[in-house]
């Protein structure tokens, strides 16, 4: 049965009673060694989190013993966005990459915003720049850019609306409803190529000629690190190993990735999936560490993950590090006015939006729903 250990570890009244806790909702998937280890940090955190009226966001990505245990809400970069949007925390701590941990701040500009590593990063924010989006609006002139939450301020800032994995088609639909006839889709070069497919629209990149279709996404080649590396030769070894295995892919994966897989959502979206349908086995094509948090809070289930293909940048967020950013208030993410005031708007018109459907789903026989 799913333990919220969450509240339970939060709530607990001494080191002993956490790692009891974390020991309960961990087995098999932490070493007890690495628990015995860690209790009285996750204790200390959860402390000091409360004298300083922090509130600290988790993404799905984070590792299980930070997961399980210090987050006072976790979720994918939409839902966390959402929260973030509505905290009333004086201080809030983003277990997550720099980018996220931006949003946080553009949407809370008075409030004390702290990344627990300053070597979080993400390749898809890295790939592009303010001025390459200027240079696109010089080019594309009046295509809107919807950019991925997944970009640095800079970006935002020069963008109509963001969307994030799990609302980007439904963003993308929003301005071709309103007669928008091309949109500039940034920067990921395969979720803009998956959202083009569930749209019927072609998709172009800048490094092409023109076609000179009406209708299009105008697209950008930046890649996930990781979810570039998945193939669908993973997805046919599985199969071959289990035909009755169901496959479950990011949207960042390549489109072939997506067809050969069962379904496609944001993290959020593939934990829903997961939990709410039945099959003898799920292979994850994501960031592994996700396939222990599922396993941890469904331990019926029984998760394939490829564990060789993992994000450097979320790795970066550890529990010593999250102590640290409480106990010296850092590392702070500082921006100019004037960059949040014109990135907030991306992301207010974004959560107005709202959204959160699959961005993609294949073909292939649905798993049974329990
Ligand atoms: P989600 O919005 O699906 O959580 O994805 C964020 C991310 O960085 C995936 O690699
Ligand atoms: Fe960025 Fe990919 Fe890591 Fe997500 S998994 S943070 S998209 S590098």
């Amino acid at each position: 049965m799913a333990i919220d250990i969450r509240t339970a570890v939060q709530a607990a009244a001494g080191v002993a009673e956490t790692l009891t806790l974390m020991k309960q909702a961990l087995k098999g998937v932490v070493s007890e060694a690495i628990l015995e280890d860690k209790a009285e940090l996750v204790f200390a955190i959860n402390r000091l989190k409360r004298e300083k009226r922090a509130v600290i966001l988790g993404h799905n990505y984070m590792e299980p013993a930070l997961y399980q245990t210090i987050p006072d809400h976790v979720g994918d970069s939409l839902e966390l966005s959402r929260i973030a949007a509505k905290t009333d925390a004086d201080i809030i701590v983003f277990c997550g990459v720099r980018f996220m941990a931006e949003t946080a701040k553009i949407l809370n500009p008075k409030k004390l915003v702290l990344l627990p590593s300053d070597r979080a990063g993400c390749s898809l924010a890295a790939a592009i720049t303010g001025d390459d989006v200027r240079a696109l609006k010089r080019r594309f002139k009046g295509a809107p850019v919807v950019s991925y939450v997944n970009t640095y301020a800079d970006v935002k800032a020069e963008t109509d609306i963001c969307c994030t994995s799990s609302n980007a088609a439904e963003v993308v639909q929003y301005l071709l409803d309103r007669g928008h006839k091309r949109v500039i889709f940034l920067p990921d070069e395969y979720l803009g190529t998956n959202v083009a497919h569930d749209l019927g629209l072609p998709i172009f990149f800048p490094d092409e000629a023109d076609p000179g279709h009406e209708r299009a996404l105008i697209g950008w080649r930046g890649r996930c690190e990781v979810h570039e590396q998945f193939t669908v030769a993973d997805v046919q070894q599985a199969r071959s190993v289990n035909p009755n295995v169901v496959v479950l892919a990011h949207p960042e994966c390549s489109r072939p990735v997506v067809e050969a897989a069962d379904f496609s959502g944001s993290t959020k979206q593939m934990i829903r999936y997961v939990k709410e349908n039945n099959a003898p086995e799920f292979l994850l094509l994501t960031e592994c560490s996700m396939g222990d948090n599922i396993v941890a809070e469904n331990p019926d289930k029984n998760l394939l993950r490829l564990c060789s293909v993992r994000c450097p940048h979320m790795k970066q967020i550890t529990l010593e590090d999250t102590y640290a950013a409480l106990v010296h208030l850092r590392h702070r993410i500082e921006l100019d006015a004037d960059t949040i005031e014109r990135s907030r708007a991306s992301l207010e018109r974004m959560i107005a939006i709202g959204g959160g459907a699959p961005v993609a789903a294949s073909s292939a026989a649905p798993a049974h729903s329990s």
